[in-house]
């Protein structure tokens, strides 16, 4: 099995999940767009569902497959939210946005019921840091920022590279007009104490630790899905 694949696995094991009538957080990547396709389907056979984009991206293609779309103003309150992650730990605590839309991401899956994380079982890790951690950054002050990110690390005896995000030429630019500085820090053993830190500094608008927000994750593996909790 490949890695699509267990994506597409992943996702169909989440869709069992979706019920009719659902208000649907729709999360962004390219596990997510699998669900996208499958829900699309359903839609397609008559099941009603309305959906809230974590993305300009994801917008597009549940647009151009027909899904019915609102946005967080019109549904402020969601049964549930189904999203990939870049990294989750076996107490389903999550790095996200990898594709840049962490923000948005964390903004709908907390106005939602319950999280469903979707993933290939190469995103499961016993510590959480390996993949470079998303810190989206008003890029006012991006030079002081990123001073306070390093100090902040440091306290808690982490470093590394914090490398600005770009796209081609031109500094990456987030859905909300934001920069992302992503953070090498190698391991994380303390997401809760970082997350605190992290938050404390004026210019972070935000970062890609998910803490308690997943309900249970759906995790791909060779021989199929298996559902996750947290330990
Ligand atoms: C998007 O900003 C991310 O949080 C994605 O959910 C995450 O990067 C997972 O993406 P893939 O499913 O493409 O690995």
């Amino acid at each position: 099995m490949d890695a699509r694949e267990m994506k597409v696995k992943a996702a169909e094991a989440a869709l069992a999940h979706v019920e009719d009538g659902m208000r649907l957080g729709i999360g962004t990547g390219s596990t997510a767009e699998e669900f996208v396709r499958l829900l699309a389907e359903k839609v397609h056979g008559g099941i009603r569902v309305e959906g809230v984009p974590t993305s300009e991206r994801t917008a597009r293609l549940c647009v151009e497959l027909g899904i019915p779309l609102k946005s967080l103003e019109e549904l402020p309150e969601l049964d549930l939210t189904i999203d990939g992650a870049d990294e989750l730990d076996a107490n389903l605590t999550l790095i996200k946005g990898g594709g840049g839309a962490l923000l948005r991401e964390k903004i709908v899956a907390a106005a939602s019921g319950q999280m469903i994380v979707i993933a290939d079982e190469t995103k499961l890790v016993d510590t959480l840091g390996r993949f470079p951690l998303p810190i989206e950054v008003n890029p006012f002050g991006l030079a002081a920022t990123r001073i306070a990110i390093e100090r902040a690390a440091e306290k808690l005896g982490l470093s590394g590279d914090l490398k600005l995000r770009m796209s081609g030429n031109d500094n990456f630019m987030t859905d909300g007009g934001h920069y992302i500085l992503d953070a090498s820090f190698g391991r994380i053993p303390d997401a809760e104490a970082l997350s605190g830190e992290l938050n404390s500094i004026p210019g972070v608008v935000e970062h890609g630790l998910f803490i308690h927000m997943a309900s249970f994750a759906i995790i791909a593996g060779p021989a199929g899905a298996r559902t996750l909790k947290a330990k």
